[in-house]
């Protein structure tokens, strides 16, 4: 082997790290933090039940855009764009392939996913399983530089999203009306705009590739802000984890029967 540990000029060393603190422990639960994620996500995607609430227009995000006439009355906000869709399709198959591929490709997640799952590397200072590292000069992590095109999809889901959680503000008698499901939406709903506009693509879009900030000051205040956010980026990215699976679980919860929506108005 002539790369990684074993490059010229590497220290030989037998073991594969010399450190004794539990460097394991953080990789361990960022791969059980994605997994589990990924786990509910998926059954819940696939399941096709318990997304909508008629009496208060509550929708589970992993069911938006619901454009199908699979889809519960009343839930398709956009219309009915397709016929009826087998079993093995999800209901909110037109956003989910942008909103994974958008995460995958991720920066946060990149680091995430490469250091726990993949072990490229694992940690300071442990030796990687890998034999060998091409980084993300080849197929196929080389297309891992789509995810400025992902960003602007991304974009327009989470104004679906946002259109969701003004609909859900709703009384079963018809005019206004809220309860903690609105709550529940709507900070989702804020979260998402705070990971979204805090991608390290969306601070490019803001402000790179400009030589003078000076003689672009309304270009510049968006990058002051968007680097406010960004460096919250890994924080957001967790947290819309959560609030994307608190909120379907809430509404799963409340379409289901098994608790009722706590009313405001
Ligand atoms: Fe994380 Fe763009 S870098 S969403």
């Amino acid at each position: 082997m002539t790369a990684g540990i074993s490059a010229p000029g590497r220290a030989r060393i037998a073991e594969r790290t010399l450190r004794t603190d539990r460097w394991w422990l953080s990789p361990l639960l960022t791969t059980l933090g994605l997994a589990t994620f990924v786990v509910y996500a998926t059954i819940r995607a696939f399941s096709g039940v318990s997304y909508w609430v008629n009496d208060y227009h509550y929708l589970s995000p992993f069911f938006s855009p619901c454009v199908s006439t699979s889809c519960a009355p009343g839930s398709t906000h956009f219309g009915a764009w397709f016929g009826d869709l087998p079993g093995w399709i999800p209901m909110g198959f037109l956003a989910l392939p942008f909103l994974l591929g958008f995460r995958l490709t991720c920066y946060y997640y990149r680091k995430a996913y490469y250091r726990s799952v993949w072990q490229s590397p694992t940690a300071c200072a442990v030796a990687e399983p890998h034999a060998r590292y091409s980084g993300e000069t080849k197929f196929p992590l080389i297309l891992q530089n789509v995810h400025r095109y992902f960003f602007y999809v991304a974009g327009v889901v989470s104004l679906i999203n946002t259109y969701d959680a003004i609909v859900a503000f709703h009384s079963p008698e018809g005019g206004f009306g809220f309860g903690l499901g609105n709550v529940i939406l709507l900070g989702n709903v804020i979260m998402l705009w705070a990971y979204t506009l805090s991608c390290h693509s969306c601070r490019h879009i803001a402000g790179g590739r400009l030589k003078h900030f000076s003689a672009h000051p309304v270009r510049y205040r968006l990058w002051t802000w968007v680097s406010k956010l960004n460096v919250r980026h890994m924080q957001l990215a967790w947290t819309t984890l959560g609030t994307l699976v608190l909120t379907d679980l809430y509404v799963m919860l409340v379409a289901s029967g098994a608790i009722s929506d706590l009313r405001f108005v």
